[in-house]
């Protein structure tokens, strides 16, 4: 069985005016979908029922990397928002991040500039590297998966996913997306995976 998009996990307008119709349709139906026709035309009959995982960790470096991690990072990125995001973490993630970052707003402020700075198209990450929460970066395609870390968060900053809302003010898309569109429960549920 070949790779296949996944829906959506809300309405393409769900995440209006945070990020509009067009910018959900156009970076899932046709990003994210490109990445996957192209991931199966390269593993073709090969990977028929691989898991994702296994497939990005097996894959030749190039163009078979980087599909499947792409498919693999847009996954996990639309899980990472939801309609009426936003707020703070509770529970152990809030506990954790206290833990290791001193305050959510010092974790905030990192996780913020990180996604903001990052040169060139990548990723901002939230990660459990095994002992401790960790904020990163990865350029492309690559992801933490190919680092031993545990994601947990994650943010696009591929110009892709804010130029037609925000064009080059990619601080602003950062802060709209950890000010309304941030799923914390999805990142619970990943750090209590760890
Ligand atoms: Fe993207």
């Amino acid at each position: 069985m070949a790779f296949t998009l996944p829906p959506l996990p809300y309405a393409s307008d769900a995440l209006d005016p945070h990020l509009s119709q067009e910018t959900l349709e156009f970076h899932h139906g046709k990003h994210h979908q490109t990445y996957v026709t192209k991931l199966n035309e390269l593993v073709g009959d090969d990977k028929t029922n691989a898991d994702l995982d296994d497939v990005v960790l097996g894959a030749a470096p190039g163009p078979e990397f980087n599909n499947a991690a792409q498919h693999w990072n847009h996954t996990f990125y639309w899980r990472c928002m939801a309609p009426a995001g936003g707020g703070e973490p509770e529970g152990e993630l809030a506990e954790a991040i206290a833990k290791d970052f001193g305050s959510f707003g010092a974790f905030r402020k990192e996780l913020n500039d990180t996604a903001a700075t990052h040169f060139g198209s990548g990723w901002a990450w939230l990660v459990h590297d095994g002992s401790r929460l960790l904020v990163t970066h990865t350029s492309d395609a690559d992801l933490p998966l190919r680092h031993g870390q545990h994601a947990l968060l994650t943010i696009d900053v591929w110009e892709h996913a804010y130029y037609v809302d925000y064009r080059n003010k990619r601080p602003d898309y950062v802060s709209a997306f950890l000010d309304h569109l941030v799923n914390w429960d999805f990142a619970a549920e990943n750090l209590r995976q760890v």
